[in-house]
C-alpha cells in the first residue's frame, strides 16, 4: 500500500510521536492473541479466566503451567518487519513514546528503547504479596516462592481486574498530552485506559494514525485509517519518510 503524503509529511515533521501497539503488532510473528483461540491443553481455557489473580489463588500451579508454557511459545518467535519498523522510527524523528499492551517482549528484542509496558512483562517474576521483581525465584517448583518473605511468586503481568502500573499511566498522559502524531497499531482499542489514548491526544491537537487490517472502535475518529499488517505497513511508512 503507499502511504498518504499527508502522513509523511506529519511523521516527518512530528516533535514527538506516540505510539501504542496491541497485539496485532505480534500477529506476524505467530503469537496469538488473547482472543485468538488458545490451543493444545489450554484450547479448553478461556484466558480471561486465568488472567486474574483470582485464578492465580485458586490454583497456583495451574497459572504457573499456563505461563511457563506461553513464555515458551513466545521465546521460540521472533520479533517482524514492524517491530523493527517502529524501533527505526525512534530513530528518525526527535521524540517518540512506544506504549504497548502485549507483555512478550518483542519490542525491545527488535531494538526499542524505553519501551512502557502497560500490562507488564511474561518474563519477569514477582512477588505476589510485595510486588517486587524476584530474579532468584525456584522457578522449577510447580509454585515457585519468594525467597525473600516465603510467599508465592506470580508472573509480572498486570491482570484483568488489576492496576496499569502508575508511572506507565504518567508516562501515557504525558505524551498523549505533547504528541503531534498519534499511531495506534494492532490494537482492537477495546481494554481502557490504552483505548482512551487517541481520544486525549486529538484533544491535543494531534494527528490519529492507525494501522490495522480490520476496522475497530477507534477507526471512525482517526484522521488516517491505514487498512493493512502492521509487518507490511510499517516498513512502508518507514521507507516513504527516509525517500526524498
Ligand atoms: N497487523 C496489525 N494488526 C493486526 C494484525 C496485523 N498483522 N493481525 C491482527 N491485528 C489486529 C486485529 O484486527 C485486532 O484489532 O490486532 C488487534 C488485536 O486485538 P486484541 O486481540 O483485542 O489485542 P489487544 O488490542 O492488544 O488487547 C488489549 O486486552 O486481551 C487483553 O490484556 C490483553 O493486552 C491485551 C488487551
Amino acid at each position: 500500500m503507499s502511504i498518504p503524503e499527508a502522513v509523511v509529511e506529519a511523521v516527518r515533521a512530528a516533535r514527538h510521536i506516540l505510539v501504542v501497539t496491541g497485539a496485532g503488532v505480534s500477529a506476524e510473528s505467530g503469537v496469538p492473541t488473547f482472543r485468538e483461540a488458545q490451543t493444545g491443553l489450554w484450547e479448553q481455557f478461556d484466558p480471561h479466566e486465568l488472567a486474574t489473580p483470582e485464578a492465580f489463588l485458586r490454583d497456583p500451579e495451574l497459572i504457573w503451567r499456563w505461563y511457563h508454557w506461553r513464555r515458551e511459545l513466545v521465546s521460540r518467535v521472533r520479533p517482524n518487519p514492524g517491530h523493527y519498523a517502529l524501533a527505526e522510527l525512534a530513530r528518525l524523528v526527535p521524540g517518540l513514546t512506544l506504549i504497548t499492551q502485549n507483555v512478550d517482549g518483542l519490542h525491545q528484542r527488535a531494538g526499542s528503547e524505553d519501551v512502557v509496558e502497560f500490562h507488564g512483562n511474561l518474563f519477569e517474576d514477582r512477588c505476589f504479596a510485595e510486588g517486587c521483581v524476584v530474579t532468584n525465584g525456584d522457578m522449577d517448583a510447580p509454585a515457585p516462592h519468594c525467597p525473600g518473605c516465603g510467599g508465592l511468586l506470580r508472573p509480572g503481568v498486570v491482570w484483568f481486574g488489576e492496576a496499569i502500573p502508575p508511572q506507565a499511566l504518567h508516562t501515557a498522559g504525558q505524551a498523549a498530552a505533547k504528541c503531534d502524531v498519534f499511531l495506534s497499531v494492532g490494537t482492537s482499542s477495546l481494554v481502557w485506559p490504552a483505548a482512551g489514548l487517541g481520544d486525549a491526544a486529538r484533544e491535543s491537537g494531534a494527528m490519529l494514525i492507525e494501522i490495522n487490517p480490520d476496522a475497530t472502535t477507534l477507526t471512525d475518529r482517526v484522521h488516517h485509517y491505514l487498512q493493512g499488517k502492521s509487518g507490511e505497513v510499517l516498513p512502508e511508512l518507514i521507507s516513504s519518510i527516509a525517500r526524498d
